[in-house]
C-alpha cells in the first residue's frame, strides 16, 4: 500500500513537472529553430508577453490562418497575416523553418502554403517574434543579420517602429492592402502607401483611384490634416528618417509619445484608417482618430478647380467653385452631384493680347491641391514669374517645411480649413481680379503711408480746428451762394459720427444752423410750407437769391433721427430727375435739418385734391406726371446701384418743380435690398393709410410690388382727381373697390376726373385706370412690376390682362384693422404716414 502511495506521489510529481517544464517551454519561446515545428494550437510569444504569433481563424471562419495579435486582448487584433491569399482548411498545418532556412506554412501534406521566399546566406536561420511585433528571420549565429521581417511584409496594420519605406526613384509604396472584408483577411481593392512624388504624402487608393490623401508632408505635419498640431499623439509621432539610405530611400516611423501605449493605425477593409490607442483600464481600444472622416476629406469631393469647406453650408452643400470659376454643369451641380467640377469663367490670356494680364488671387488656409511639383527658384526669380511663364500652370504657393510648389495640371482635391492650412495663389485672367491684388507691397506700403498721414492729418485738424474752420469758410466753394451767411463744410467726418461706421457715407455738404436759422428767418411761420412725417419743412432764402427747403427734425422725435439716417444715406447716392436732390444737410447737437431743392410747386396732393387748381393739371400733365413718378420709382427699383424700395409712396410725397416735373421726395422710410433679395418683413410698419398693400399692412412683409401698388393708388387718383381714403365707408369701400365697380359694368369712363373729360385722350385715360388696377391687385402675384407698368402705359403692350376683384380695401376699412392702426404713434389719419408695431 505504502509503495502504491509513494509510486503515485511519484507519478503525479512527474506529471506535475513535465507540465510545468512545458509550460515554461510554451510560454517562454519567441522563436523557432531549425529542427522545431510549431504545429497549430502552439505559439510563439514575445518576450514581454505583448504579441502572439500562430494559426488562427478571423471570427465566423473556420479556415486556419497564421498571423501576429496581441496576446491578452479580446476581441482578438490580428496585425499581420502570413498566408493571406491561401489558407488551410484544418488544423493539420505547420509552421518551421524549411532546409533552405526560410520560414515556411506547411499544410497536412508537408507542401509549402507560404514561405518568406528570401535565400539566407545560411540555412542555420532563426525566425524570432520581437516585442514590437515583428517577425524577423536572422542567421542563428548572428541574429542582427536579418535576412527577412514582418514589418517590410506588411498586411493593413501599421505599428509603431515600423519603417515605413519612401523612394521617389521607385515611386509610389503601396505598403498596405487591407482585408477584404472583416472575416476575409485576403487582400481587398483598397491600398494605403506613399506618394513621393512632388511633395510627399500618404495615399489610400480604391484600384487605381484615389480615395484619400494626407496632403504634403511639411516634415512636422501633413499639411491637409491641419489638427495634427493639436494632437500630441502626431506631433511626437511622425518622423521621416534622415539622411537617405545609399539607394535613395528613407523612411516614416511612428513613435508613440508614451512607449508603453499600445498604438495603431489600420485600414479597414472599406477602406478608411483608423488610428487606436489600448486603453489599459477600460480595456478597450480608443478611436483616435479616423481618416477619411469628414465629408471634405473625401477624395476631390467637390470636383476639379473647386473647395469643399466643412464649415460651411451652402445651397450646393459644403462645395464652392474657387473665385473666377463656375460649375462646368450647372444642374448637376445644384443637385449636389459635383463630379463635375469647375471650370475657369473667363479663359488665361497667356501671353496673347488681354486688357488686363493674367495675375493671382491668393487663397487662404487651404489643403493645396493634389499633384504639385517642388520647384527650385534661380536667384532673383519668383514663383509667380516661374508660374505666370509657363501657360500650363494654375497656382502656386510657398509651404513652410517644402518650399515652392507649382501646378500644372487641374486643381483637385482642394479643401478649405478653419485653422491651419497653407495659402495658395489661383492664377485668374486679369479681368477676374480685383486692382487690389496687383502688388502686395504697393498695398502695404500705401496702407502705411495713408495711415500715417490719416494719424498726422486728424493731428492738424484737432491742433487748429478753429482756423482750419475759418480757412475752409473762406476758400470752400459753397454749393448755396453767399460764403458769409452760411457756412458749409463739405465733410464725411460729422455724418460718420451721426450714422455709424456706413461703409459707404455721403459726401454731403454740412450747413451751420445759423445759416438755415437766417435764411429761413429763425423759422418764422410765413416761410413754413408744411409739415411732414418726422418734422417740419421751411422754405429758406439764402442772400443769393437760392431759395431752399429745410426740414427740420422736432429735437424731441426719437423716431424722426432713424428716417434722418436713412434719407442721408439713401437719397444722397440718388440722382435722378424725378427724385428730390439733397442738396446738403445739418447737424448741431440737438438740431437735424435735410436741405432739399425747393420746389415751387410744392407737392402733388396740394393741386390735386384742389377744387381750383386742378383745373390746371390737364390730361397732357397728368400724363406726364404719371409717367416721371414711373420712371423714378423704375430707377429706384432697377436702375439704381441699389435696389430701394421707396415704402411710402403718396400724392404728398410728389414735389413739382417750376415745370411741374415730378419728383418723388422723403426717403425716411425707404429700404435698401440686395439684389437677389425680392422680399422682406418688418415688425414695424410704416405707410400712410390707403396707400398700403394688403401684405404689407396686415403681415409687414414689403417689396417692390408693395411700391407698385401704392403707385397703383396714386395712379388712380390722378386720373379721377380724387382720394383713395374719401371712399371710405362708402359702398364700395376705397377708390380700388370703386375703380373695379365701374369696370366691371364697363362704365370705367365715369371714373376720370370732370375737369379733364372730354378730351381726345379717353383711351389713354382707360389704360392708366386699366394698368391702376393691376398695380393694386390684392395679391402680389397679380401685380406687374414697374417695369411692365412702364411698358404698359406706353401701350407697348396691347393685350392688358384682366384685373381680379380687390377684396382687401374693406379689410382695411374693417374696425379691427383701424384699432391696430390707431393704437400707436399716429398723427393723423388722412395725409401723416403711420407707424404701428405689429406684435410677433
Ligand atoms: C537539429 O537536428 C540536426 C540533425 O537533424 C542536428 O544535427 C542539430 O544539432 C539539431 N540542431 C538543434 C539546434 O537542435
Ligand atoms: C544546410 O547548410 C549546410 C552547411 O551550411 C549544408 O551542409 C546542408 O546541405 C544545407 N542543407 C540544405 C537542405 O540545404
Ligand atoms: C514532412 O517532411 C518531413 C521532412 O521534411 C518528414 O520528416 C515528415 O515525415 C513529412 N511528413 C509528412 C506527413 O509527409
Ligand atoms: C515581402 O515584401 C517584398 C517587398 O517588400 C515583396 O517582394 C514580397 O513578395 C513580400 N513577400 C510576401 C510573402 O508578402
Ligand atoms: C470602452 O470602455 C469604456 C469604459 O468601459 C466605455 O465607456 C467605452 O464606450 C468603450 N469604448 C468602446 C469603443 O467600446
Ligand atoms: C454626376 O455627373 C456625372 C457627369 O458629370 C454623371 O456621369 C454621373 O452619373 C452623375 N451622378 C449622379 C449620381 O447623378
Ligand atoms: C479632373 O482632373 C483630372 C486630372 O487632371 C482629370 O483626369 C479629370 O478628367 C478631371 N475631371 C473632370 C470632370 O474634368
Amino acid at each position: 500500500m505504502a509503495e502504491f502511495y509513494r509510486n503515485l506521489t511519484l507519478v503525479t510529481t512527474l506529471f506535475i513537472l513535465l507540465q510545468l517544464c512545458s509550460n515554461i517551454s510554451y510560454s517562454t519561446s519567441n522563436s523557432i529553430t531549425r529542427n522545431q515545428t510549431i504545429r497549430d494550437g502552439d505559439l510563439l510569444i514575445s518576450e514581454e508577453e505583448t504579441f502572439e504569433f500562430g494559426f488562427f481563424s478571423p471570427k465566423s471562419s473556420t479556415l486556419r490562418y497564421v498571423g501576429i495579435w496581441y496576446k491578452n486582448i479580446e476581441p482578438q487584433t490580428v496585425v499581420w497575416v502570413a498566408n493571406r491569399e491561401k489558407p488551410l482548411s484544418d488544423n493539420n498545418g505547420a509552421l518551421k523553418i524549411a532546409d533552405d532556412g526560410n520560414l515556411v506554412v506547411v499544410n497536412g501534406e508537408n507542401e509549402t502554403v507560404w514561405s518568406t521566399n528570401v535565400k539566407p546566406e545560411s540555412n542555420n536561420t532563426v525566425a524570432v517574434l520581437l516585442e514590437t511585433g515583428d517577425l524577423v528571420l536572422s542567421s542563428d549565429s548572428d541574429r542582427n543579420d536579418l535576412y527577412w521581417e514582418s514589418f517590410n511584409n506588411q498586411t493593413d496594420t501599421f505599428l509603431p517602429g515600423m519603417r515605413f519605406r519612401v523612394n521617389p526613384s521607385i515611386g509610389e509604396n503601396r505598403a498596405f492592402v487591407p482585408w477584404k472584408s472583416e472575416n476575409d483577411p485576403s487582400p481587398g481593392r483598397y491600398s494605403l502607401g506613399v506618394d513621393p512624388i512632388g511633395a510627399l504624402e500618404i495615399v489610400i487608393w480604391e484600384g487605381e483611384a484615389r480615395k484619400w490623401r494626407s496632403g504634403p508632408w511639411n516634415s512636422q505635419i501633413f499639411t491637409g490634416i491641419p489638427d495634427m498640431f493639436r494632437n500630441t499623439n502626431y506631433i511626437n509621432g511622425f518622423k521621416l528618417s534622415s539622411p537617405p539610405d545609399p539607394d535613395g530611400s528613407v523612411y516614416f516611423t511612428y513613435v508613440p509619445s508614451d512607449s508603453s501605449d499600445l498604438l495603431r493605425f489600420t485600414i479597414r477593409f472599406d477602406g478608411i484608417i483608423d488610428q487606436f490607442r489600448w486603453n489599459k483600464d477600460a480595456k478597450n481600444w480608443t478611436l483616435l482618430q479616423v481618416k477619411p472622416g469628414r465629408e471634405c476629406e473625401r477624395y476631390n469631393r467637390c470636383g476639379n478647380y473647386s473647395v469643399c469647406d466643412d464649415s460651411k453650408e451652402f445651397d450646393s452643400g459644403k462645395c464652392s467653385c474657387i473665385d473666377g470659376f463656375e460649375p462646368v454643369y450647372r444642374n448637376q451641380w445644384n443637385a449636389r452631384n459635383f463630379s463635375g467640377g469647375c471650370k475657369r469663367s473667363v479663359p488665361l490670356s497667356c501671353g496673347l493680347v488681354a486688357d488686363k494680364e493674367d495675375g493671382f488671387k491668393e487663397l487662404e488656409r487651404m489643403k493645396v491641391p493634389d499633384f504639385g511639383s517642388v520647384v527650385s527658384l534661380k536667384n532673383s526669380e519668383t514663383c509667380e514669374d516661374l508660374c505666370a511663364r509657363d501657360c500650363s500652370c494654375n497656382a502656386y504657393a510657398h509651404i513652410e517645411g517644402i518650399g515652392w510648389m507649382i501646378w500644372t495640371g487641374d486643381l483637385i482635391d482642394m479643401e478649405h480649413f478653419e485653422h491651419g492650412g497653407n495659402s495658395i495663389n489661383i492664377r485668374l485672367a486679369g479681368s477676374e481680379l480685383d486692382g487690389k491684388q496687383k502688388s502686395k507691397l504697393w498695398f502695404i506700403i500705401l496702407s502705411v503711408l495713408g495711415a500715417f498721414f490719416l494719424g498726422l492729418c486728424i493731428f492738424i485738424i484737432w491742433k487748429f480746428k478753429k482756423r482750419l474752420k475759418a480757412f475752409l469758410l473762406k476758400k470752400k466753394d459753397i454749393p448755396v451762394s453767399d460764403n458769409r451767411e452760411n457756412s458749409a463744410e463739405s465733410s464725411t467726418e460729422l455724418i460718420k459720427v451721426l450714422v455709424g461706421d456706413q461703409v459707404d457715407t455721403p459726401d454731403l455738404p454740412i450747413f451751420s444752423f445759423d445759416s438755415i436759422a437766417s435764411a429761413t428767418e429763425d423759422f418764422s411761420e410765413e416761410n413754413k410750407l408744411g409739415h411732414g412725417g418726422f418734422g417740419t419743412v421751411y422754405k429758406g432764402n439764402f442772400s443769393g437769391g437760392r431759395e431752399i427747403a429745410v426740414k427740420r427734425l422736432s429735437g424731441k422725435s426719437k423716431q424722426g433721427l432713424e428716417e434722418f439716417k436713412n434719407e442721408i444715406l439713401l437719397i444722397a447716392k440718388l440722382q435722378h430727375r424725378n427724385l428730390v436732390r439733397l442738396l446738403g444737410c445739418c447737424i448741431e447737437d440737438n438740431e437735424k435739418m435735410l436741405l432739399y431743392e425747393y420746389m415751387p410747386n410744392k407737392s402733388l396732393d396740394s393741386f390735386l385734391f384742389d377744387e381750383i387748381k386742378r383745373e390746371s393739371l390737364d390730361w397732357r400733365k397728368r400724363c406726364e406726371i404719371i409717367g416721371g413718378i414711373a420712371r423714378g420709382l423704375l430707377y429706384l427699383h432697377r436702375d439704381s446701384r441699389l435696389k430701394i424700395i421707396h415704402r411710402d409712396l403718396k400724392a404728398s410725397n410728389v414735389l413739382l418743380d417750376t415745370e411741374m416735373n415730378p419728383k418723388i421726395s422723403d426717403f425716411g422710410m425707404a429700404r435698401i435690398f440686395n439684389y437677389r433679395q425680392d422680399h422682406a418683413n418688418t415688425i414695424r410698419v410704416v405707410g400712410t393709410y390707403g396707400y398700403m398693400a394688403p401684405e404689407y399692412a396686415m403681415e409687414g412683409i414689403f417689396s417692390e410690388k408693395s411700391d407698385v401698388y401704392s403707385f397703383g393708388v396714386l395712379m388712380l387718383e390722378i386720373v379721377s382727381g380724387s382720394k383713395n381714403v374719401s371712399f371710405r365707408g362708402s359702398e364700395h369701400g376705397s377708390l380700388i373697390g370703386y375703380a373695379w365697380h365701374l369696370w366691371s359694368q364697363g362704365k370705367t369712363k365715369e371714373l376720370i376726373d370732370p375737369t379733364v373729360k372730354g378730351t381726345r385722350d379717353v383711351t389713354e385715360a382707360m389704360r392708366c385706370i386699366h394698368v391702376g388696377m393691376l398695380c393694386t391687385q390684392d395679391s402680389v402675384m397679380h401685380r406687374p412690376n414697374m417695369g411692365s407698368v412702364l411698358l404698359m402705359l406706353e401701350s407697348q403692350i396691347s393685350q392688358l390682362p384682366r384685373p381680379r376683384q380687390p377684396i382687401f380695401h374693406s379689410f382695411l376699412n374693417s374696425d379691427e384693422i383701424e384699432l391696430k392702426l390707431d393704437g400707436h404713434d399716429i398723427a393723423s389719419v388722412n395725409d401723416v404716414t403711420l407707424t404701428t408695431i405689429i406684435g410677433r
